[in-house]
């Protein structure tokens, strides 16, 4: 219901799930949206022109000009008049021409005018998808603040089972709806957001680690950007990026490293979300050469404790500050929530069981429960949703407080 009335180009890039654009088209239009088509030559090899202006009511645009009028498309108006852009299905070629500025073709020069927001819904095969080139195209779009509608898995056109499929219209939809649809009601407040794992260096090639991907505390950065907050992301090493530009990443390695960036940044902020998993110890002594196994004989390593992030903020929150964390565990999950939010004098704390299929590392999903440092609230508990999901229910939540 948000779409209603707006203006949206739809780029159609030559890949076979370019048959899917009539139905994302003709979902766009019943949600109130104005559709204009851009589509490069190869995509109007996938799908005739006929069929697509006859579901948004104009003509598509392909080429610089008509051939038989000599009528100009300016690519400017275009990109001017959009609320939004969308990419889908976008191939390997227009991400790579769209990272890095090729504009030798209508779809690509109106990207580089557009004002509005863009949307990329890639879509290839797994291992175009998987390629390096791809990855790097990606991030690079991702830096320059266009928003990449990740590729579903499932059966490709090529009968090869993997990551590449484009995502649904009806997701599609949904995503530029919840877009449009997002109240800024962040605006104005800082929050600091730890992610990811840590690493502890043993010697050059070997560290202590844990399997958080830091999916969890991403998400909730994208979500509370989209609500106006400017984040920053104090974030252990992954694999993700970041795609709003009211994100700031700080990357570090070590929980060390976490807990100086999150002591110096905490005094600016309004809210802190300790999402990371902060490694507890660290070796007491990290080697700067490379033990060899045959010339010395490592039975152990010595460890120390790392500082608690999360207490230490506790110890300096102010009364106009307010502190979250989070509590990943195996076994009593919300005696040891309880335990912890005292522990580390947090104003709430969410907390995941592993017990629980679908929630915790790695997953697309998680189920957790919130526990209030208020008596009056206690605990809240969710069902099992997705990542995205459970971060606007934790940043719901928070706005509460
Ligand atoms: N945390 C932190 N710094 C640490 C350890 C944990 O900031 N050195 C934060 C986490 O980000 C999380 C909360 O504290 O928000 C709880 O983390 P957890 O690892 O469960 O707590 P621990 O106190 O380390 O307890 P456990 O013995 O279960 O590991």
């Amino acid at each position: 219901m948000n779409l209603k009335g707006k203006h949206i180009i739809l780029g159609i890039t030559g890949g076979i799930a370019a048959y899917k654009s009539a139905t994302l088209i003709r979902l766009l239009v019943k949600a109130g949206a104005e559709v204009q088509v851009v589509a490069t030559a190869a995509a109007l090899e996938f799908i005739r022109p006929v069929t697509l202006s006859a579901l948004t009511g104009k003509p598509v645009i392909s080429e610089f000009f008509t051939a038989n009028t000599g009528e100009w498309h300016s690519h400017v108006d275009i990109g001017l008049w959009a609320d939004a852009m969308v990419i889908a299905p976008a191939t390997a070629c227009t991400l790579a021409k769209m990272a890095t500025g090729v504009a030798d073709n209508m779809l690509v020069t109106t990207y580089l005018s557009a004002k509005a927001p863009v949307f990329v819904a890639p879509a290839m095969d797994l291992d175009m998808m998987a390629h390096p080139t791809t990855t790097r195209n990606l991030a690079m779009l991702a830096a320059d603040g266009v928003h990449v509608i990740e590729p579903a898995s499932g059966e490709l056109a090529s009968h090869l089972v993997g990551r590449g499929r484009m995502e649904e219209p009806e997701k599609i939809v949904e995503v530029l709806d919840a877009f449009f649809g997002k109240g800024k009601t962040m605006q104005g407040k800082r929050i600091l957001l730890t992610a990811g794992p840590t690493i502890e260096r043993i010697d050059p090639v070997r560290y202590i680690g844990n399997f958080s991907s830091g999916k969890m505390g991403y998400a909730i950065a994208e979500e509370a950007a989209r609500r106006g907050a400017e984040v920053i992301l104090v974030s252990g090493p992954t694999s993700l990026s970041v795609s709003h530009p009211g994100i700031t990443k700080v990357d570090v390695e070590s929980g060390r490293e976490m807990y100086e960036a999150c002591l110096k940044h905490f005094p600016q902020c309004d809210i802190a979300i300790m999402a990371a998993a902060v490694a507890d110890y660290t070796p007491a002594e990290p080697r700067d050469k490379k033990i060899k196994r045959e010339h010395e004989d490592v039975e152990s390593i010595r460890l120390v404790k790392n500082p608690d992030i999360a207490a230490a903020l506790g110890r300096e929150k102010t009364s106009e500050q307010k502190l979250i964390g989070f509590a990943l565990e195996t076994d009593s999950a919300i005696d040891n929530g309880r335990e912890k939010l005292s522990r580390k004098n947090l104003d709430a704390i969410v907390v995941n069981s592993l017990a629980d299929a679908g929630a915790g590392f790695g997953t697309d999903t998680n189920k957790i429960s919130i526990i209030s440092a208020d008596p009056s609230q206690d605990i809240t508990t969710y069902p099992l949703k997705s990542k995205d999901a459970v971060a606007a229910d934790i940043l719901d939540y928070i706005e509460t407080l």
